[in-house]
C-alpha cells in the first residue's frame, strides 16, 4: 500500500470511497510523513497545550494521541472517512481530550466561525490536491480552515508540497495569513557523507518569496523533504492597534525548544 503521494495520478486521494476502502484493510495506525516526536518542537512553539485544536483528515494517525500524552487538552479530529472515524472513536473512547467526527473539511458548517485556536493538517490538503476538482477543493478547504480559525490562530500545514505549488494557495489576501516556512527531511534521511552543505536546524525558518521561491543559495539536502507552513491568521483589530501577534504571544516552548537567537520571522520576502 502506498505511503506517499507519488502515486497521485493513480489513486483518487480526494475520494471518500478510496479512504474508506483503505481503512477497512488497514488495521492499526499509520502516520503520514512525520511522527509527533519530530514535529514536537514546532508544535510546542506555536500551539499552547490549552488550545482548542482541530486536526483535519486525522485518518488513523497517532499524532493526536501523542499530543494528549504531551499535555494537549482539547483536540477535535475530523475525517471524511466514516470507517476511520468509527475506528478511532472506539480506540480512544477512554480519552476525553480526543473527539472524533466524520466531516468533509470543505464543508465544516457544523463549526461556527472562529471556533479553534489551531488547525493541524498533515497530508489532507495534499489528498485534496490529488483528487478531481483539485483547485476548487483546495480553495474550499482553505476557506473553511480560515473561517473556523480564531483571529490570532494558527493553521499548521505539514505537506510534501514545495512552496512553488503551495504558496499560491496559501498566500491569499482573503485569508490574511502570515506564513512562516520550515523544511524538515523525511524520517530516516541520512546526509551523504561527502555533503558540504551547512544546513542549520530545521527550527530555523526558511525565507520564501510571494511566488514561492526559496533563496538562490538554499540547499535542499533531502529532495523529498517535508514542508511545514505555519500560517497565522492576523488579527485585524490588533493590526489596527499597531500591535503584532508576536507582541502578544506567550511562548509555550520548553527552554530546550527555543529558537536560535538569529531567528528571523520576516519570512515572506
Ligand atoms: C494522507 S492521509 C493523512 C492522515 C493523517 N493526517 C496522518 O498524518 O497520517 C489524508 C487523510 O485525509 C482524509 N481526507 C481526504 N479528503 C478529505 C476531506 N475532504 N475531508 C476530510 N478528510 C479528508 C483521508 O480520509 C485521510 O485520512
Amino acid at each position: 500500500m502506498n505511503r506517499d503521494m507519488a502515486s497521485c495520478n493513480t489513486y483518487n486521494y480526494g475520494d471518500a470511497m478510496y479512504w474508506d476502502a483503505r481503512y477497512v484493510q488497514e488495521v492499526g495506525s499509520f502516520d503520514w510523513y512525520q511522527r509527533y516526536s519530530s514535529l514536537r518542537p514546532l508544535v510546542r512553539k506555536y500551539i499552547l497545550a490549552s488550545s482548542s485544536v482541530l486536526m483535519v483528515g486525522c485518518g488513523n494517525a497517532v499524532m493526536s494521541e501523542d499530543m494528549v500524552k504531551d499535555g494537549y487538552e482539547n483536540i477535535t479530529n475530523i475525517d471524511i472517512s466514516s470507517v476511520a472515524i468509527v475506528m478511532m472513536r472506539k480506540k480512544y473512547e477512554h480519552i476525553p481530550q480526543l473527539k472524533y467526527m466524520q466531516m468533509d473539511v470543505r464543508d465544516m458548517s457544523l463549526f461556527p466561525d472562529d471556533s479553534f485556536d489551531t488547525v493541524i493538517d498533515k497530508g489532507t490538503l495534499d489528498s485534496l490536491m490529488c483528487g478531481t476538482n483539485a483547485p476548487l477543493s483546495a480553495t474550499q478547504m482553505l476557506g473553511e480552515v480560515s473561517r473556523v480559525l480564531k483571529p490570532g490562530g494558527v493553521y499548521m500545514l505539514i505537506t510534501y508540497g514545495d512552496p512553488r505549488v503551495r504558496i499560491p494557495h496559501l498566500n491569499r489576501a482573503v485569508y490574511n495569513w502570515k506564513i512562516v516556512l520550515y523544511i524538515i527531511p523525511r524520517p530516516g534521511f541520512e546526509k551523504p557523507a561527502d555533503s558540504s552543505s551547512s544546513v542549520k536546524s530545521f527550527m530555523e525558518p526558511v525565507p520564501v518569496t510571494e511566488e514561492g521561491l526559496l533563496p538562490p543559495d538554499f540547499v535542499l539536502e533531502d529532495p523529498e523533504s517535508h514542508y511545514i507552513y505555519v500560517c497565522e491568521k492576523l488579527d485585524d483589530l490588533l493590526e489596527l492597534a499597531g500591535l503584532s501577534l508576536d507582541d502578544t504571544r506567550t511562548d509555550n516552548a520548553d527552554s530546550s525548544d527555543k529558537l536560535p537567537t538569529n531567528y528571523d520571522e520576516s519570512v515572506i520576502l
